[in-house]
C-alpha cells in the first residue's frame, strides 16, 4: 500500500451491505473497523432509558454532558462503551431503537457530541498497532473524515435491501428510517463528491471487498 495508514470511510443507507463490506475489509487489510450507526444506537438506547425525548435539544445536550464515553477494542472493532459498559446487541437493534434512533441523530447536539470521539478512532487504530482506519456511517466521507484515503458510497436496490433485513431477522422501517436520515438538516445521509460509488445489489460480498482494496491500493 502506498500509504503508512489508511483511513476508508465507508456510507450508504440502511442495509446497504456497509457492516460486512467494512468488516472484511478491514480483516484483509488490518484495519480497526468502527460502526458509528452502534454509536447512534447508543446514545439513543440511553438516552431513551433516561426518560430524555430527542425532541428537547436543551435537555438532550444537558444530559449528555453527563454522559461518559469510552473506547473497547475488541478483536479488529472498536465498541462504544457508555458509562462504564458496552451496550448488548439486543440493546442496541431493539425494535424501541430501530424506531427512534433516527430521532435522535438529526439533533445537533447529538452529532456534535459523537465528533471529536469519532474523529479520535483514528488515534486509537494507531496506537493499537492497525495498518489504518475502516469507519462506516452515513456522514463519514462528508463530514468526519472528508480527508480520507478513500471513500466510498455503498448502495443496493430495496428489493435487495429489504432481503438482507428478513434475512437478519429484523423488523426494521428501513425505508422510513433512510428518508429521515437523508432529509435532515445537519449532516444528512448524501453520496459525498469523488467518492467511490458501489451498487452491490448484484455482486457477491467477495467482489466488493476485491474492488474496495484493489481501489485503496492505487490511492496516491
Ligand atoms: O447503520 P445503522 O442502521 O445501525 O444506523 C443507525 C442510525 O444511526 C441510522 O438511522 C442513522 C444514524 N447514523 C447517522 O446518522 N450517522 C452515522 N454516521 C451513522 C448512523
Amino acid at each position: 500500500m502506498k500509504h503508512d495508514f489508511v483511513i476508508i470511510a465507508v456510507d450508504g443507507g440502511a442495509a446497504s451491505g456497509k457492516s460486512s463490506t467494512s468488516r472484511l475489509v478491514a480483516e484483509r487489510l488490518n484495519l480497526m473497523h468502527v460502526d458509528t450507526g452502534s454509536h447512534y444506537r447508543a446514545v439513543t438506547y440511553a438516552l431513551m432509558l433516561d426518560g430524555v425525548p430527542s425532541t428537547d435539544e436543551n435537555a438532550v445536550a444537558e444530559r449528555l454532558q453527563t454522559l461518559p464515553l469510552d473506547t473497547v477494542v475488541e478483536g479488529g472493532s472498536a465498541r462504544i462503551a457508555l458509562g462504564g459498559g458496552i451496550p448488548t446487541a439486543e440493546q442496541l437493534r431493539s425494535e424501541a431503537v430501530n424506531n427512534a434512533v433516527s430521532l435522535y441523530a438529526a439533533v445537533p447536539a447529538v452529532r456534535q457530541f459523537l465528533f471529536d470521539y469519532q474523529r479520535f478512532q483514528a488515534e486509537l487504530a494507531r496506537v493499537n498497532g492497525f495498518a489504518g482506519l475502516i469507519m462506516e456511517g452515513r456522514d463519514i466521507g462528508s463530514v468526519i473524515f472528508p480527508d480520507a484515503t478513500l471513500r466510498v458510497f455503498l448502495e443496493a436496490d430495496s428489493a435487495t435491501r429489504a432481503q438482507r433485513r428478513a434475512a437478519e431477522g429484523e423488523n426494521d422501517a428501513i425505508e422510513a428510517r433512510d428518508k429521515i436520515d437523508s432529509s435532515r438538516k445537519t449532516a444528512p445521509l448524501t453520496c459525498p463528491e469523488g467518492a467511490f460509488r458501489i451498487d452491490n445489489s448484484s455482486l457477491s460480498l467477495d467482489q466488493v471487498v476485491d474492488l474496495i482494496e484493489s481501489r485503496v491500493k492505487n490511492c496516491e
